[in-house]
């Protein structure tokens, strides 16, 4: 409707600009493995949500990571669900078909990056080269996933590459904890943080639902706390 900015597409999910609003929102991105999708998607949910942190990257890296995507969409429609480790465009409909709302990539492949704007789907392709950033400009993409974040060069390597490329937020991911959470958060070219220190494999399978609640919530403090500073 004329003079209305809406929030969701045909699909009735919400638009990529509403997508990366509500993800920089939120601040954190739990990166999620299951081993036991059918027992742990629905708990694991309910905990992420409950510390304030109500996404998910769930990674094709586990089998049955479309069974935890469709449980977390069937059950939680307020959580925002998207698929990681996608290698292939095979797994881009995988994702689809079981409700992902966005697609994350390890790396920057265009193929994938053109099928995903094709079927309409928010893409965070991992980036942490000039010519990543440069093919992702191409696409007219606005977050990236700077991966693997602390070993490509942390902080530092991120300003650096601002430099040449104002127009990108990233979603740095891979070594980030509660200890350095706020050394990145508190960047402005930071969309949020990614990563598995609050959803790991003892957690999960333990079903340490509580603490994981908790990890969130304290998460949740840190950006707070490094973006009002
Ligand atoms: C990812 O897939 O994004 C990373 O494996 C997450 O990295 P982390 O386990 O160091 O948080």
């Amino acid at each position: 409707m004329f003079g209305i900015i809406s929030v969701s597409n045909e699909r009735g999910e919400p638009t990529m600009n509403e997508m990366e609003k509500r993800i920089s929102e939120i601040g954190v991105v739990p990166v999620i493995k299951l081993n036991h999708p059918e027992r742990d998607a629905i708990p694991l949910a309910k905990a992420l949500i409950a510390g304030g942190v109500p996404v998910a990257e769930v990674t094709f890296r586990a089998a049955g990571a479309a069974i935890a995507i469709k449980a977390m969409r069937d059950n939680f429609p307020e959580m925002l669900v998207g698929a990681g480790t996608v290698l292939t465009t095979a797994q881009v409909d995988e994702a689809m078909a079981a409700g992902a709302q966005f697609i994350v990539t390890p790396g920057m492949d265009p193929d994938i990056v053109a099928y995903c704007q094709k079927v309409s789907i928010q893409i965070f392709p991992g980036c942490t080269t000039p010519t990543d950033y440069h093919t992702a400009y191409k696409f007219g993409l606005s977050v990236l996933k700077f991966f693997p974040a602390e070993q490509s060069g942390g902080m530092a390597k991120i300003k650096a590459m601002s430099a040449p490329f104002p127009m990108f937020k990233v979603m740095p991911t891979g070594g980030i904890s509660l200890k350095n959470l706020a050394d990145y958060v508190r960047n402005p070219v930071i969309a949020a943080c990614g990563g598995s220190y609050m959803v790991t494999a003892d957690l999960i399978d333990n079903g340490k639902w509580d603490e994981i609640t908790d990890l969130c919530k304290q998460s949740v403090e840190i950006v707070k706390a490094a973006r009002n500073a």
